[in-house]
């Protein structure tokens, strides 16, 4: 038996990874295994979500296995385990709500139900301890959202997207022009080589408010392309790529330093996929760098979905023994 407060078994299913991780205390990470199906989906440009569930029920017990197995652990010296919950896709979720609830059945260990953007958010403490108040904002394929937090396992939404989420927006432009699913890091790796030539617009919507809208800009993005084709003018593949990216961006920080500054936050966290971003990352940095926030933005590998952040988020839960029954449900619009 190794030294341990307490050992989290967790698993993600919610889109196209099958993850499954081992985290002790909510902030040591002792094993993290991903499958993704990115390549499986691709061929289809985007996630297909009965391709994704059959996957998923193929790699489960593998990865699961291998978890426990890379953590050096075995099912006895786990105290819980922990599973996304929502939201997500339905049939993707019910695979890693299954897996959990029969473990923790055949084991005698409780289960706990974790919302998966709390997830996103908690991927940063495997790296950094919390400072509260603290303010999140999270980006990924299918939320935006700026979350304030005064302590663990509390979370106020504060702004959150009226239309497309920013990873969505990203995938439809790519969508657009020709990219391969997932568009997010064709566009991030495009935007390098171009400039801001077209001018598309920055939807900051009323005076004061934390909520975003990127469904104008997607559509003026294509709107353009559709002129150009019509009109049998070249695109700039990497201009539109910059153009469109310093819109999304540009509306992201400036709101994220308002949020921060009207709230006092002491730290700032940027999570979810689209944080893998590299000039989001960047600019967030030079945003931040002269003001007393702290800026916590996790490694690549802990921005994507994976089962880690599920681990970590669940060990506040399980400390209020906030635990489900084996009722538990996948809850597709699950909300925070
Ligand atoms: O968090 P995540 O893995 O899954 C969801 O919970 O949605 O986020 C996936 C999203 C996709 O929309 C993908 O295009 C986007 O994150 N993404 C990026 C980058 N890497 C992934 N967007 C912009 N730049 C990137 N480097
Ligand atoms: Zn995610």
């Amino acid at each position: 038996m190794i030294e341990k407060n307490e050992l989290i078994l967790a698993i993600e299913t919610s889109c196209d990874e099958t993850a499954a991780a081992v985290v002790q205390d909510g902030t040591k990470l002792l094993s993290n295994v991903v499958a993704t199906q990115m390549d499986i989906h691709q061929k289809f440009g985007g996630v297909v979500p009965e391709v994704a569930s059959r996957h998923h029920i193929e790699q489960m017990t593998v990865v699961l296995e291998q978890a426990v197995t890379e953590a050096n652990v075995t099912m006895e010296d786990i105290d819980a385990v922990a599973v996304t919950e929502g939201p997500g896709l339905v049939g993707a979720l019910l695979v890693g709500v299954n897996a959990a609830k029969a473990l923790a059945y055949a084991h005698g260990k409780p289960v706990i139900g974790v919302h998966h953007i709390a997830g996103h958010i908690y991927a940063n403490r495997l790296e950094k301890e919390f400072e509260f108040p603290l303010l999140s904002l999270v980006v990924s394929g299918g939320h935006t959202e700026l979350i304030y937090m005064e302590e663990h396992g509390e979370y106020e939404i504060i702004g959150e997207t009226r239309d497309d989420a920013a990873g969505e927006a990203y995938d439809k432009v790519a969508k657009a022009l020709s990219l391969p699913y997932p568009g997010g890091p064709q566009i991030d790796r495009l935007a390098q080589e171009g400039k801001d030539t077209y001018n598309f617009p920055r939807s900051y919507l009323e005076e004061g408010s934390y909520d975003f809208s990127f469904s104008g800009l997607k559509t003026a993005v294509i709107n353009k392309l559709h002129h150009l084709r019509q009109k049998g003018e070249e695109i700039d593949v990497e201009n539109v790529a910059t153009s469109f990216q310093e819109s999304v961006i540009d509306v992201l920080v400036d709101k994220t330093y308002d949020a921060a500054k009207d709230y006092g936050v002491k730290q700032l966290i940027v999570a979810g996929g689209v944080s893998a971003n590299k000039t989001l990352r960047a600019r967030m940095e030079q945003r931040f760098a002269e003001t007393d926030v702290e800026l916590a933005i996790p490694p690549l590998y802990l921005c994507t979905d994976n089962a880690a952040m599920i681990g970590a988020a669940a060990s506040v839960e399980y400390h209020k023994q906030n635990y489900a029954s084996l009722n538990l449900n996948a809850n597709p619009g699950l909300m925070m």
